[in-house]
């Protein structure tokens, strides 16, 4: 079917492994909007993740159809800050940059300044002309960001969070640690304050990949999303992979079965558009997020 409707699929590093194993590319959030905006030979992107990074993609490449293969695969991070939101707080302090993560909905993204994701928010922030910044809708990531940039990192919403990455526990992580005396620790920097504080490496899903190869130990915890071990585990076969909790599901992530792309590509259903005047105002964001780190 894919090769019928000359199709290209890119899945999150979250999604099943039998949809990772058939994609054409697996990434992150960053990597698969830079696949999408360089997209050139497809007709159609079917976009195997939830509906903010399928809305980018639609937004960075709109001559090009995009599929999300689940309707209902939607952030529920996403929807905790809504356009409205966006400009109480830019009415609240004016002259005060806003940087937003792509865990957003199109029409927040439009009234940022900047986007970014969890694989460069430190160095976006770092790159900004301001020592204030309002930065949403993560509490954690902007935590994160807080700790690294030593800027003052306001967050919007107050406590914007992701429900998957919350399931992760400082004590568990105490507890496989002595398990696994030899182990270090990767986290997303989506966990909580005290989670990643006893964290070896902080990153973004590719960038716990890129860690974990690079790593000399042969034991690592996860602390993200479970999928991300399928792929793991496939590029370290020498090494252990140990979810931090092995119940933390994305449920929204895991809508999207092979069956559903398959119907979704057989029937050209579930196009993503973003009205015109939005998506303009959000391609900016985008575009000022790879400007930044371009410098
Ligand atoms: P990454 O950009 O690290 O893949 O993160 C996306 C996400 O939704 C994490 O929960
Ligand atoms: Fe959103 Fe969390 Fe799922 Fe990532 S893991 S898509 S932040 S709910």
């Amino acid at each position: 079917m894919k090769k019928e409707k000359k199709a290209v699929i890119l899945a999150h590093n979250y999604q099943r492994a039998e949809i990772q194993d058939i994609a054409d590319y697996v990434g992150d959030s960053i990597e698969l909007s830079r696949k999408a905006m360089e997209e050139k030979e497809a007709e159609i992107i079917l976009f195997s993740a939830v509906d903010f990074m399928a809305e980018s993609a639609a937004i960075l490449n709109p001559e090009k159809k995009v599929l999300l293969p689940s309707k209902g695969a939607r952030c529920p991070m996403a929807q905790m800050l809504p356009v409205e939101q966006v400009k109480v707080w830019k009415k609240r302090y004016p002259n005060v940059p806003v940087v937003l993560y792509v865990n957003t909905l199109a029409e927040a993204k439009a009234e940022c300044d900047v986007c970014c994701t969890s694989a460069n928010a430190v160095e976006i922030v770092k790159a900004l002309d301001a020592e204030t910044v309002l930065f949403g809708p993560d509490h954690n990531l902007a935590w994160h960001v807080q700790r690294k940039t030593g800027k003052q990192i306001i967050p919007i919403p107050e406590r914007g969070f992701c429900p998957t990455h919350m399931l992760f526990q400082k004590e568990d992580i105490e507890i496989l640690k002595s398990q696994y005396p030899n182990a270090v620790v990767a986290v997303h920097p989506e966990c909580m304050p005290e989670v990643q504080q006893i964290a070896d490496f902080i990153g973004s899903t590719s960038q716990m990949c890129r860690f974990a190869k690079s790593s000399d130990a042969k034991e690592i915890v996860i602390a993200t999303e479970v999928g991300l071990l399928h792929r793991l585990r496939k590029e370290n076969p020498d090494k252990t992979f140990i979810p931090a909790y092995a119940d933390a599901v994305c449920p929204n992530m895991k809508l999207n079965t092979l069956e559903r792309l398959y119907l979704t590509l057989k029937n050209e259903q579930h196009i993503i558009s973003v009205p015109k005047a939005v998506a303009e105002k959000a391609r900016k964001a985008l575009e000022n997020m790879f400007t930044l780190l371009s410098r």
